[in-house]
């Protein structure tokens, strides 16, 4: 899947309490540490003094990350049933694999933090935690598996490939397997839409629909354009960030341009172009309103999306339970033999 550039939280001072002279002394020497550690371009580790207002900033851009791959799984979980074929059936089983594991990474990576697993899904699941807008979107067709392992998972690969870079290590770690597993759902979804676009004209119609609806959607997953995107420049600062939202939305824009034309169809935008005095691709206009009703949880399938993530979340509570139990028996075993 993907994740959307979401906002991160604004910076902020540390708001720490007046501290003993030993502990603002071990804070001095730790903020000298980061700042030495970012100006090299080097990493973070847990376990390394971190600004407050870093660890936030992180904490929510991960978990969201990690939200946004479970949720992403949805709209193609709801094909798996309906594929046409056994292959396309095992290839996209794999896939959606493939995305509940990027949220295994990523809560992992968001873990070491310091915030506990249960609190980010319980947030998710009361609605009071971000994920990727994208997934708010229905999957009408099957051309929709194509459109959206083409082009979401496409935009996903494009955002993604600069945090394996980020500073804090971790993430950076998590990001390089799961850029990995992107582009093969990228090359999985082009190829869905490359057999049905030489298919019969109703299929090349079908892939057509589902590019033109997923195109736009997919464009706004780099964030708000830079003007309106305050927070990108402490996390650019930080090095977590390293392009702004435009400048990939820009690449993105021209890798697709190439690539459509080898699938035989159209983007649903006559303003793009490349502007030779910017050296940057251009688009024609988002509609941000829209983005910002399915941010804030009015889009077409938000309510349906959090609905199915309780109910899976109930239904696997006997396997944490159970998981649970095996690790306190395996716990007091050890002890035994300890004894
Ligand atoms: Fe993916
Ligand atoms: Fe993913």
């Amino acid at each position: 899947m993907a994740a959307q550039n979401l906002q991160s939280v604004p910076a902020e001072p540390t708001g720490q309490a007046p501290a003993s002279a030993a502990t603002t002394e071990a804070d001095a020497a730790g903020q000298a540490h980061f700042d030495r550690v970012i100006a090299e371009d080097s990493r973070i580790e847990p376990k390394d003094w971190m600004p407050a207002a870093y660890r936030k900033t992180l904490l929510r851009q991960i978990s969201q990350h990690a939200h946004s791959e479970i949720i992403g799984m949805q709209p193609e979980a709801n094909w798996i049933t309906r594929a046409p074929s056994l292959k396309r059936k095992s290839i996209l089983m794999a896939k959606v694999q493939d995305e509940a594991g990027h949220g295994l990474y990523l809560y992992s990576a968001a873990e070491t933090l310091g915030q506990t697993r249960d609190k980010m899904m319980d947030d998710l699941i009361a609605g009071k935690a971000r994920y990727s807008s994208i997934f708010n979107y229905p999957a009408l067709s099957w051309a929709d598996m194509g459109a959206i392992g083409w082009l979401v998972d496409g935009a996903a690969i494009c955002n993604q490939v600069p945090l394996c870079r980020a500073s804090y290590g971790p993430y950076g770690r998590a990001m390089v397997r799961i850029c990995k597993e992107e582009s093969f759902h990228q090359r999985q979804g082009f190829e869905i839409l490359l057999e049905l676009s030489n298919g019969t004209e109703a299929q090349k119609q079908m892939a057509q629909d589902a590019v033109n609806r997923w195109y736009a959607p997919a464009l706004m997953m780099f964030g708000p354009p830079d003007d309106d995107s305050p927070n990108s420049k402490q996390s650019m600062a930080w090095n977590i960030k390293r392009f702004s939202n435009d400048e990939l939305r820009s690449r993105f824009v021209g890798m697709m341009v190439e690539q459509v034309k080898v699938l035989g169809l159209t983007l649903p935008d006559d303003q793009v172009r490349y502007n030779e005095d910017t050296k940057k691709w251009e688009h024609g206009p988002l509609d941000w309103h829209e983005f910002q009703e399915v941010l804030a949880g009015r889009g077409p399938c938000n309510a349906q999306r959090l609905e199915r993530r309780r109910e899976a979340h109930d239904d696997g509570a006997w396997v944490r339970e159970a998981a649970a139990a095996y690790a306190a028996k395996q716990l007091n075993k050890q002890k035994e033999y300890a004894a």
